[in-house]
C-alpha cells in the first residue's frame, strides 16, 4: 500500500528540494572543520566546535568511541539535515582515516554529489586522489573546494593545472580569491562579476561577515589584489574554464571555488553552490538496470549499519538513503533479501550523539532505523513493487589477522561480536574448515580497522580477543574447483567470505603471478571496486 497522505507531484518536488552530498578529501584538509562551519551556517549547533573534535577540542557530538577521542580521527557516519533557502541540505559524514576508505565508499553509494576538499598549501594529496577516481567511477559529479587560503600555499593557477593534468577534470572556478593564499581577502564571483568581501570575526565561532560590491567599488577597495584576480579570471575565461551545468553533471569538469573553512569564509557560497547546481535526488538504478522513478512507492537500501553507539544501550542502527516515495515512521516496509516484513517503528535522524526521532523522509534523506539486526550493508526494503538496489561492492582487503577468543568461556560473546562486525563491514571476516569457527580471519583495507574490531570486541561484547597477524596482502576472487590447487601450494589460502565469495590469499604480487604462471587455468581475479 503506497501513502495515502502523499501525491507524486509532492513526492517529486520533495525530491527535488534535497541536496545529498558528503564531503570528502584527504586527512588533515578541514573536512571537520567544514563541517562545523555547515553546521554552523545551518545554525544547528549555533557555535562552531560543537559538531565535531578532534583531541583537545571540546567535547563533541560526532565522536564516540573512546578510540575516535583518544586519536581524534572519527570512525562514525551520519546525516546532518538542514534547511537552506528553499532546499533541504544532507550533508553525510565520512570518517576522516584514510584506513576507513571502504567506509567512505559505502556514503558515496548514498549521496548525489561530493565536495572536494583540498587544502591549499598541498594540493591533491594520495587520498584526494584515490577519491576523485572513485567519485568518476561512479558518476559523481564533484565540487571542488580549496581550503585554507588564509595561510601560505600554492598558486592558484598552479592549484587548476595541477587538477587537469592529475584527474583529467576541468576546472571551472566560480569564485577566485582576491589577495593570494595567506592574505585572502575575498572573492571575485566569476558569473557577475562582483567581489564578495570577507571579515574576520573571532576564529570562526561566528559566521563571517560578508560584504558584496561591484567592480569599481572592488577596485577602490583591493586595488592590485583585485586587478590580479580579474586579469587571472580572464585567463581562465581564455581557457574556457567556465561553468557548464551539464558537463559538470557529466562529470567532465569541476566548479572551484575558494575557502577558509576555520574562518568560515566561502562557507556561504558553498551553501549557495550546492542549492543552484548540485543535483536533486536522483533515482536510483536497480540491480535490473531498471529505475525506478522518485515518485513511485517507498524504497530505499542500507548503506550502513553501525552497532555501540551508545554504551548504556546496545542498539544498532541502520542507514537507509531513501530512493523513491515517502518514507513515513511506523510502515511496514519488505525486506528484499529475505522477502519478510520489516516494521519501521524506531526512525531517527542521527548526527553524532544528537537523535531525533523522524517521521518522514524523502527521496535523497537518510533515515537511521533502530535495532534493525536483520539489516545488512546493501539490502534494499521497499513498498509495493519489488525492487532491489545493486549490492554496496566490497574493497579487496590487504591486511589479515587471525582472531580468536582470549577465554574460552565467553566463546559465545565472541561469536556474536564476530558476526555483528561482519555486518557492520568493520571488518571482512574470512573462514575456511581449516581454521574453524573459533580462529576466523579478519581481512581490512586499513590496519586501524583491526583495532576498532578489537576495542569492540573487548568493551561492547565483553569478548577479549587474541590477534595475530597473517604474511598476506593480496586477495584474489577465486572458484571451488581452483581450491585443490592452491590448497597444494605454499604461502596461499583459500577463505571464503560471508557474501559467499572465495577469496585467495597471497603473501604478494610475486607469489600470485608464480602461481599464474604455473596454474594458468585457475580463476583468479582482482577484487574489484565497481
Ligand atoms: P580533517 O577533518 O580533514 O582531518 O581536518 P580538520 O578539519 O580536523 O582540520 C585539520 C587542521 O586544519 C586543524 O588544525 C584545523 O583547525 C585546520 N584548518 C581547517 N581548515 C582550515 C582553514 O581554512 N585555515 C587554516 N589555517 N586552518 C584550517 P589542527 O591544528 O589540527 O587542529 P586545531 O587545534 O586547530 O583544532
Amino acid at each position: 500500500m503506497s501513502s495515502q497522505t502523499h501525491t507524486p507531484k509532492e513526492i517529486r518536488d520533495q525530491a527535488a528540494r534535497r541536496r545529498t552530498f558528503a564531503v570528502i578529501s584527504h586527512p588533515d584538509a578541514g573536512k571537520s572543520t567544514l563541517t562545523e562551519a555547515l553546521a554552523l551556517h545551518a545554525r544547528v549547533i549555533g557555535q562552531a566546535g560543537a559538531t565535531h573534535g578532534k583531541a583537545g577540542r571540546r567535547a563533541t557530538v560526532s565522536d564516540w568511541m573512546q578510540m575516535e577521542q583518544d586519536r581524534g580521527i572519527s570512525i562514525s557516519s551520519a546525516a546532518l539535515q538542514f534547511e537552506y533557502r528553499d532546499c533541504v541540505i544532507n550533508l553525510i559524514d565520512t570518517p576522516g582515516h584514510a584506513d576507513f576508505s571502504e567506509d567512505t565508499y559505502r556514503v558515496l553509494s548514498s549521496v548525489d554529489c561530493t565536495v572536494m576538499l583540498v587544502d591549499a598549501a598541498k594540493g591533491l594529496e594520495m587520498q584526494t586522489m584515490k577519491l576523485f577516481e572513485v567519485c568518476k567511477h561512479r558518476n559523481l559529479p564533484i565540487i571542488t573546494v580549496i581550503n585554507k587560503w588564509d595561510r601560505p600555499g600554492i598558486d592558484a593557477l598552479e592549484l587548476m593545472d595541477e587538477i587537469l593534468e592529475r584527474t583529467g577534470m576541468l576546472p571551472t572556478p566560480l569564485t577566485w580569491p582576491v589577495g593570494q593564499s595567506g592574505d585572502f581577502r575575498g572573492v571575485l564571483d566569476r558569473t557577475s562579476g562582483t567581489y564578495t568581501k570577507y571579515t574576520r570575526n573571532d576564529a570562526g565561532a561566528r559566521i563571517a561577515e560578508e560584504q558584496t560590491m561591484d567592480a569599481d567599488a572592488a577596485l577602490e577597495l583591493e586595488s592590485e589584489a583585485w586587478t590580479t584576480a580579474v586579469d587571472e579570471s580572464e585567463l581562465l575565461d581564455l581557457e574556457e574554464q567556465n561553468h557548464d551545468q551539464e558537463r559538470f553533471l557529466a562529470g567532465e569538469t569541476t566548479p572551484v571555488m575558494f575557502a577558509s573553512a576555520v574562518l568560515n569564509f566561502g562557507v556561504h557560497k558553498l551553501l549557495d553552490t550546492l542549492v543552484d547546481l548540485a543535483p536533486a535526488a536522483l533515482p536510483r538504478t536497480d540491480v535490473d538496470g531498471g529505475v525506478r522513478p522518485v515518485d513511485s512507492a517507498f524504497s530505499g537500501f542500507v548503506f550502513k549499519v553501525q552497532a555501540g553507539m551508545d554504551s548504556h544501550h546496545r542498539d544498532r542502527l541502520a542507514y537507509i538513503r531513501v530512493c523513491s516515495g515517502v518514507f513515513e515512521r511506523g510502515m511496514v516496509v519488505t525486506h528484499a533479501a529475505s522477502g519478510k516484513p520489516f516494521a519501521t517503528k524506531y526512525a531517527q535522524q542521527v548526527f553524532g550523539r544528537d537523535r531525533e526521532v523522524i517521521d518522514e523522509a524523502w527521496p535523497g534523506d537518510v533515515v537511521g532505523l533502530v535495532n534493525a539486526s536483520a539489516l545488512r550493508v546493501g539490502d534494499s526494503l521497499y513498498l509495493d513493487d519489488r525492487v532491489e538496489y545493486p549490492p554496496i561492492p566490497t574493497f579487496a582487503p590487504e591486511h589479515f589477522m587471525v582472531i580468536r577468543a582470549q577465554d574460552s568461556s565467553k566463546y559465545k560473546q565472541f561469536r556474536r561480536g564476530i558476526e555483528q562486525l561482519d555486518h557492520e563491514g568493520v571488518v571482512q571476516v574470512l573462514r575456511s574448515d581449516l581454521r574453524g569457527d573459533q580462529a576466523p580471519v579478519l581481512g581490512a583495507v586499513g590496519p586501524m580497522q583491526f583495532e576498532v574490531a578489537e576495542d569492540r570486541m573487548i568493551h561492547e561484547f565483553h569478548a577479549p580477543v587474541k590477534m595475530e597477524r597473517l604474511n598476506f596482502s593480496l586477495a584474489r576472487r577465486t572458484t571451488p574447483e581452483a581450491v585443490p590447487t592452491l590448497a597444494r601450494e605454499r604461502s596461499v589460502e583459500v577463505l571464503s567470505r560471508s557474501d559467499g565469495e572465495l577469496l585467495a590469499l597471497f603473501s604478494d604480487r610475486w607469489r600470485l603471478q608464480g602461481v599464474q604462471r604455473e596454474h594458468p587455468e585457475l580463476v583468479l581475479e582482482p577484487l574489484v571496486v565497481s
